[in-house]
């Protein structure tokens, strides 16, 4: 279904992520014939461009970015036809009068901040100066949405002063991944699992983030960051949200992210031994990570896996074990719901555990498995063996499956069909610093110092300790 003409204003218009991500995703959406040919983009950045020279940019960016059997001439020209451009200067006072202009009345009109944090003050406040932050009008911002707590609330803080709540979108990429939404598709859509979706039948939850590339190229402000605050905090308390909370009343943007918002406060304090912090080390030719951070001394972590436990009726006494990293064994995305084992076995296999596991595959190849015990075929007596269920998205949906859209083509649809469900609320955010930032003062009070682990590992042994100890064992990073 097409959306209604909207002009797009994207700040930051000329940089990577626009570049990368955001006009790939809408000359997608106008392949799909979601976003219509009315709609005006304009690409808003520091550096003098005419139109034309902006065009240009942005049909290389297509032509990098946008998989070759996407890219048609027709649809490209139509998508360049709807690009403009504007030099403005964020922190003066010149080219506003004519971003001004570019404003048409009677659509939507939205502002991307594809910029550094510390810009967005004066972007908010030029736009209220110049008379574009009017009611209907949207925001988006990316993260980093602040450095922990205090830094967050000066920035909603910052926002809030001349946008309401309902008009600031803050992406979490993660939740516009399509796998991502039918974790709730498939937990509210369906009576099977949500009885069985608690303590007591969940004898434990994994989720794993891992990555294979390093953090070379963006080491000084990984450096800042880590795994913690670049993945955790965010994506993976997304998709903890999501599998923990309880069924909203409806699939609203308000019910969804309240019920989000009452887990990240069940959290209970993390000990210190239930996090494992890790640094990767140089293999062959490669640098270690305090070489790509820049910091011979760096004790910033790579990889990070913690238990966590959330005090709720639901989930008291069920652990869920995350843990996320780079230069990993395989990129690989996965949340997995353990199950107990039955509660008693009558086919005389003592000792013996068979577990129903339901694995949701975020990337790649998006799908679901599900683990379930049958008799071994055969005529040898009544023995059990576990078999996965599979199913790959793409495999049984047909053509249209194979198409997964990216996380940026659904999430800028969105802001203009004005849908905040996959946006994080402000309140959420500085929920979830205030969960991290103890944990992180903590391991510096206590000098952590990261645990090394090799390239091309699942990360370090004292990561696969964490779970062994409890008895219990990650799934293999593949
Ligand atoms: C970003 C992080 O938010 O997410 C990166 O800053 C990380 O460090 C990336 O690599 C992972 O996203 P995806 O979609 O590739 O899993």
């Amino acid at each position: 279904i097409p959306v209604d003409p909207f002009d797009l204003v994207i700040f930051g218009g000329t940089g990577d992520l626009a570049r990368r991500k955001i006009y790939p995703g809408l000359y997608q959406r106008m392949k799909a014939g979601q976003m219509p040919a009315e709609a005006r983009i304009v690409g808003a950045a520091r550096s003098e461009h005419d139109d034309e020279e902006f065009r240009g940019i942005v049909r290389d960016a297509l032509i990098e970015f946008v998989p070759e059997k996407d890219i048609d001439s027709e649809t490209l020209e139509a998508f360049l036809a709807c690009l403009s451009y504007e030099a403005v200067d964020a922190r003066g006072d010149a080219g506003w009068e004519e971003l001004k202009g570019h404003i048409r009345d009677g659509v939507v009109h939205a502002f991307y901040f594809s910029v550094a944090p510390s810009l967005f003050g004066d972007l908010a406040e030029r736009l209220h100066t110049y008379g574009m932050a009017g009611d209907g009008c949207r925001i988006v911002v990316e993260k980093p949405f602040g450095h922990d707590l205090a830094s967050a609330k000066e920035l909603n803080a910052t926002l809030e002063k001349h946008f309401s709540e309902e008009q600031i979108y803050r992406i979490d990429h993660y939740l516009g991944k399509e796998t991502v939404q039918n974790l709730m598709a498939v937990r509210f859509g369906n009576v099977l699992f949500e009885p069985l979706w608690n303590a007591q039948y969940v004898d434990h939850i994994q989720i794993t983030v891992a990555e294979t590339v390093g953090v070379g190229g963006r080491g000084e402000y990984y450096d800042r960051s880590g795994a913690m605050r670049d993945m955790v905090q965010n994506h993976l308390m997304q998709l903890l949200c999501l599998i923990a909370m309880e069924p909203p009343s409806r699939f609203g943007s308000d019910e969804v992210r309240d019920e989000k918002l009452k887990v990240i406060r069940a959290l209970e304090p993390v000990q210190p031994h239930h996090i494992i912090r890790g640094q990767y080390e140089a293999k062959g030719d490669e640098p270690d990570f305090r070489e790509d951070a820049g910091d011979p001394r760096s004790r910033t972590e790579s990889f990070i896996a913690l238990r966590l436990a959330i005090s709720n009726w639901r989930w008291a006494g069920t652990p869920f074990y995350l843990r996320t990293g780079k230069k990993l064994k395989a990129r690989t995305s996965e949340i997995a719901v353990v199950f107990k084992d039955a509660p008693h076995s009558i086919f005389d296999e003592t000792g013996k555990s068979h577990r129903n596991i339901l694995t949701i595959r975020l990337q790649p190849n998006e799908g679901m498995e599900l683990c379930v015990t049958i008799k071994e075929p055969g005529p040898g007596g009544m023995r059990l063996v576990d078999v996965p269920l599979d199913m790959t998205f793409a495999d049984a949906l047909g053509p249209d499956g194979a198409d997964i859209p990216e996380a940026y083509e659904r999430l800028i649809m969105d802001v203009i069909r004005g849908n905040q469900t996959l946006f994080m609320r402000g309140d959420e955010v500085e929920a979830a610093w205030a969960w991290t930032d103890p944990l992180i003062a903590g391991w510096e009070a206590r000098n952590d110092v990261p645990k090394p682990y090799e390239p091309g590992s699942s990360g370090p042994e004292d990561a696969l300790m964490l779970m062994h100890r409890d008895g219990r064992k990650w799934r293999e990073i593949k």
